[in-house]
């Protein structure tokens, strides 16, 4: 029975443990470009012990950006800057993933600490969000979008394709598309978001395509024998959350026929009405429902890892093959290690990397 500390292989990728840190934006990039701060964050996290290292939401298009401190991918000298980052991850002993994303319609923020809310129009640094209708979030998130035309639509999935080609050049060998979080592929998915009257909207078939359509065109450029995944929000926890999840069921269906590897369950945050059962793992049961109906490998986040006995049973159970761990890393870069202490593993110094594991495994 797998583990938290059993090694998974996906395609040509093996991680050494089933701890994945979970993309986490740190909206301090300058013009998209990463710098210090990215590099000792992410250094840090990857000699903490996981098994893959997900960097941050990256954005495929200036207009794509939450902030304006937001990592970009949209530029060859961005990817660049990337590289050395892709090399520390490796050199620690995890897999260098990304996640590339699309705002869509929460595009244009301030940072979470400075507001978390749209910057004003007099802010030099605003620009316009693009997004599946002309509806805004609302909440905190009030600026109206433009509705994307049809060539908007090519042209952005077009700029997912070249972000992955430059992820794939950067060294990344793990793909995640954001298509999750009310961003943009997410709020084409969702009726909150999604009034379109064409193709692109309507039936849960249409409300589809946008994603199914990305999802194959990265597919067509990203390596046959490297993972490619998705972070999907299956549930919204407001109102009729079956219809939805069996949508989303349907979606990944037709994307795993279409290459899709495997699928980060996370939730919709389509609408500011959402109420969410905050709990310790509460996505594991629905991750489980995913993998099972989909036949999918699964990871979900979202207080799984707020216990390492809850991270370890999740897996053991069969509902995830990789625990994705946010905040739990932010307060504990080595957090792998501690859970291994915690689960009671006799080589728990192991998880990290020789010139720390040596000290802490010796003069017990
Ligand atoms: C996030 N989250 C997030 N999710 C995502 O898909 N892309 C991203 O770039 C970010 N950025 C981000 C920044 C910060 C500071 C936090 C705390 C969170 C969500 C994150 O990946 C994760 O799903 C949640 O934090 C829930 O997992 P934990 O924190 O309960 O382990």
């Amino acid at each position: 029975m797998a583990h938290l500390f059993t090694p998974y292989t996906l395609g040509d990728v093996t991680l050494r443990n089933r701890i994945a840190v979970s993309p986490m934006c740190q909206y301090m990039a300058e013009d998209g470009v990463v710098n210090a701060w990215h590099h000792g964050h992410l250094g840090t996290l990857a000699r903490g012990g996981a098994g893959l290292v997900v960097v941050e939401a990256s954005a495929v298009s200036p207009e794509g950006r939450i902030t304006p401190g937001d990592v970009g991918i949209w530029r060859d000298d961005q990817a660049e800057a990337l590289a050395p980052i892709a090399r520390a991850i490796e050199a620690a002993g995890s897999v260098p993933g990304i996640q590339i994303a699309h705002a869509g319609r929460k595009a244009s923020a301030n940072r979470p600490w400075e507001g978390d809310d749209h910057l004003p129009d007099s802010d030099p640094r605003a620009w316009q969000p693009i997004a599946p209708s002309a509806v805004a979030f609302g909440g905190n998130l009030s600026r109206p979008p433009r509705e994307m035309s049809l060539a908007d639509i090519e042209r952005v999935r077009q700029d997912f394709v070249s972000a992955a080609i430059r992820a794939r050049a950067a060294g990344f060998k793990w793909l995640m598309l954001h298509f999750a979080h009310g961003y943009l592929a997410q709020s084409f998915f969702s009726p909150f978001a999604n009034q379109r009257t064409d193709v692109y909207g309507g039936s849960a078939e249409n409300r589809a395509r946008f994603l199914i359509e990305t999802l194959r065109a990265v597919r067509a450029v990203w390596p046959e024998n490297l993972p490619l995944s998705i972070r999907l929000g299956v549930v919204e926890f407001a109102g009729d959350d079956a219809a939805m999840l069996a949508e989303a069921l349907a979606m990944l269906r037709i994307m795993k026929q279409d290459g899709l590897g495997f699928v980060d369950v996370s939730m919709g945050f389509n609408t500011p009405t959402a109420r969410i059962p905050w709990g310790p793992g509460f996505l594991g049961a629905i991750a489980g429902q995913v993998r099972r109906e989909t036949g999918l490998p699964t990871a979900t986040s979202w207080n799984a890892a707020s216990a390492p006995q809850l991270a370890d049973a999740i897996v053991r159970q069969g509902e995830v093959d990789l625990v994705m761990v946010g905040r739990p890393l932010l307060a504990d870069p080595h957090w792998p290690y501690a859970a291994a202490k915690a689960l009671g593993r006799e080589d728990a110094a192991a998880v990290l990397p020789p010139p720390y594991a040596h000290w802490l495994a010796r003069y017990r």
